[in-house]
């Protein structure tokens, strides 16, 4: 044992949000400053949280709606993925000191079972098992390898290009031989697309993102790699090439409101086109973590993959910054950076 921390700070989710999308108000989370850290029991780690991820799916677990896993628990620290350092272990597997990432919840020190745990690599950031080697890079590793399989000289499409899933899809795919088109909300973010490796990028609040299409993919788009859904995904089915696969990987635009589905003028260009159109979990991907790692960490380590994180300072920071991903004022992964004296 080490002189590990006897009391922690935390976010305990106290109650559901009135709406199921939108701003917090301030009873939804209850931040506690003195909370007892419980002994381990055998098998458990406690890891000291440095680096937490706000995603878009934390707004949705907040609600106590269907959806592809069970709501954050009321009463809890608030769900969230998390990478730190290991400061107690009873777990064989793991020591004070390892670096380490899984759900590690809004608190500063994480009592977890140690099984859950993963180990970040060596001469990586931690904050890197968060982004390209964490929950962004697998759920562009999954869509495009598994659904998208763009092959050499196919055009993709990538909604939300700049974002954390965005960004590292749009370099698989420039990696796999394609040439790729980026859609994004400001002249920046679509410069940084380009600087990644997109040969153009759709600024889609300044374009008409069909009329862009046209231009951009004369010869039809074979991959769809949306995060976006609504009116960005309708603009893009005109231009669908045959056999083209759409890769539903986030609906974006219509979380915010609670919008839900958005007719979809266009669908019917995905019939003689023979498309496929498939949605997809990465958490339900969890088996092949190691291998998709196996693939990313190289990439990382030789600088062909590339990201931006977008960091905010301390815990209780999060609760007001979450929103920024649903306005696109984040610019890449956004993360919560805690120091630790
Ligand atoms: N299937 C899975 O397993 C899985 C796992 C993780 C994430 N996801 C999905 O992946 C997508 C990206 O997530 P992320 O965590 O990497 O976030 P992110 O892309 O870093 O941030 C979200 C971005 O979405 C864009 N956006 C927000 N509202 C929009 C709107 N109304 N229309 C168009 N774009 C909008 C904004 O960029 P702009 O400034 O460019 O608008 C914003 O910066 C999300 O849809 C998320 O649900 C899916």
């Amino acid at each position: 044992m080490s002189d590990s921390p006897k009391r922690t700070r935390r976010y305990v989710l106290a109650e559901r949000p009135a709406t199921p999308t939108g701003p917090l108000h301030d009873s939804v989370l209850r931040y506690e400053d003195d909370v007892p850290v419980p002994r381990l029991d055998a098998g458990q780690v406690l890891g000291r949280v440095e680096w937490m991820s706000l995603d878009v799916a934390t707004r949705g677990w907040m609600n106590d709606t269907r959806s592809y896993v069970a709501p954050a628990p009321l009463g809890e620290a608030m769900r969230a993925l998390g990478a730190g350092t290991v400061s107690a272990s009873e777990h064989p597997d793991f020591a004070v000191g390892d670096r380490v990432c899984g759900s590690l919840g809004w608190q500063e020190d994480a009592v977890v079972d140690g099984a859950t745990l993963r180990r970040v690599p060596d001469g990586v950031p931690l904050e890197a098992s968060l982004n390209i080697l964490g929950i962004a890079g697998q759920t562009a590793w999954v869509g495009l390898h598994d659904i998208g399989q763009p092959r050499k000289g196919e055009t993709v499409v990538v909604t939300a290009a700049a974002g954390g899933v965005g960004s590292i899809a749009v370099q698989l795919a420039v990696a796999a031989g394609a040439r790729v088109i980026g859609v994004a909300g400001t002249a920046a973010k679509c410069e940084w697309v380009c600087e990644i490796g997109a040969e153009d990028c759709i600024n889609y609040r300044e374009e008409d993102v069909s009329a862009a299409c046209a231009r951009l993919c004369p010869d039809g788009v074979d991959v769809i790699f949306d995060n976006v859904g609504g009116a960005t995904l309708d603009a893009i089915l005109p231009h669908v090439a045959v056999n083209v696969r759409v890769v539903l990987c986030g609906a974006i635009s219509r979380y915010e409101g609670g919008r839900g589905p958005a007719p979809l003028d266009n669908w019917f260009h995905l019939l003689p086109n023979r498309a496929r159109m498939e949605g997809f979990i990465y958490a339900d991907h969890e088996a092949r973590f190691d291998e998709i790692e196996a693939d990313l960490l190289p990439r990382l380590r030789n600088g062909e993959l590339r990201s931006r994180e977008h960091v905010v300072n301390g815990l209780t920071a999060a609760p007001g910054v979450l929103q920024m991903l649903f306005d696109g004022s984040n610019t890449g992964k956004l993360l919560v950076w805690i120091s630790h004296p």
